[in-house]
């Protein structure tokens, strides 16, 4: 019985992300036993909730920290696809909490590794497109752009490492890693501390929407939760062919001027610029074309989702 049901580990399962790809990966496969790693580190029980509605999916979840999980537990036996989220994830934070951060990112990766090694799966990998910085004014990057390799915090310098880490590890096994844009999207373990999801609660609260100084016209990338979602897939679907490439996951290259002004056509939006301690001048971009080979097709429209975050509040506000 068991045997039938293809098993995919997702560990981090309950945050922003996580949680989007669980639900959809229940919704839309069949025969596919989902096992859920999160120790709630941000305490996202929503995410847990009404998981599996339907019987042609098994979920079983675990609330440990994938460091502390024995590589041999029946947890692990026969995983074909592990997709490897957990990790701190606030870059700015990581400039105080260097430590903390490389204990946990760095030490869960190398637990990931010794479980791919271990079940022979593939490993989902999510890097960031913050591994990469560019003086060069509207600078378009690709993966093997070794120059541009400029992590702007002690977050991306880890994910860095950690691939640095997966290729070295893995070479003889199956790996993909993704560099991911800043995510937009709704989930249910969302968070609110990257640029669009916090300026849509800041605009739908009535409240002065806070812009770094500096960044307001440097273009950055973005990735819906669900091209994230449908990258992902692709390499479910083909989890037996060998990977181990690495690949820019972004759906649109975006100013927050742009973020901004497609929530400006939604509701009336007050600025203030502040200081930030990722205070760089780099403005790129960051090319997408190895992924759209692969049979990726960015999402067109975002003002969707922007629309969508921003519907999640409708109050009232008076201004404060
Ligand atoms: N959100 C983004 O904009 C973005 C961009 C690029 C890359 N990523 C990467 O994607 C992954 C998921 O990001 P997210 O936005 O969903 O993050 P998130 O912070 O919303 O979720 C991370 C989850 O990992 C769990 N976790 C933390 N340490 C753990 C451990 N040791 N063992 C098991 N679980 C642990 C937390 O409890 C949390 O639920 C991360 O690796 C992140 O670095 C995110």
């Amino acid at each position: 019985m068991n045997n039938k049901f293809t098993k995919i580990v997702i560990s981090g399962g309950l945050g922003h992300i996580g949680s989007y790809i669980s639900q959809k990966l229940l919704k839309t496969q069949k025969k596919i036993h989902l096992v859920i790693i999160d120790p709630l580190y941000s305490q996202r029980y929503p995410s847990l909730f009404n998981l599996n509605n339907n019987s042609k999916n098994k979920v079983s979840f675990y609330d440990q920290d994938i460091r502390n999980m024995k590589v041999s537990s029946r947890i692990f036996s026969n995983t074909k696809v592990l997709i490897h989220l957990a990790a701190k994830t606030e870059a700015e934070n990581s400039f105080s909490k260097k430590n903390e951060y490389l204990q946990n990112n760095l030490e869960g990766t190398r637990k990931a590794i010794e479980i791919t090694k271990k079940t022979g799966a593939l490993l989902i990998f999510p890097s960031s497109t913050s591994v990469y910085g560019s003086k060069i004014k509207n600078d378009l990057i690709f993966e093997n752009d070794k120059e541009k390799l400029l992590p702007q915090s002690p977050y991306a310098e880890i994910k860095l490492k950690e691939e640095n880490l997966i290729k070295k590890s893995l070479k003889n096994y199956n790996y993909v890693i993704l560099r991911l844009g800043t995510v937009i999207g709704t989930s249910t373990g969302m968070r609110f501390h990257t640029a669009v999801n916090k300026f849509s609660y800041q605009a739908s609260l009535n409240k002065k929407i806070t812009i770094w100084k500096n960044a307001f016209l440097q273009i950055r990338p973005y990735a819906t939760l669900k091209d994230i979602f449908n990258s992902m897939l692709i390499f479910i679907n083909r989890h037996e062919k060998k990977t181990n490439e690495i690949y820019n996951l972004v759906t649109k290259n975006l100013s927050v001027k742009d973020i901004v002004t497609l929530i400006k056509a939604q509701k009336k939006v007050r600025l203030t610029f502040v200081n930030s301690k990722i205070m760089n001048e780099m403005t790129y971009k960051i090319s997408n074309e190895k992924l759209r080979k692969t049979g990726f097709v960015p999402q067109k429209n975002l003002r969707n989702e922007i629309i969508k975050t921003l519907n999640l509040f409708n109050f009232h506000n008076e201004k404060n």
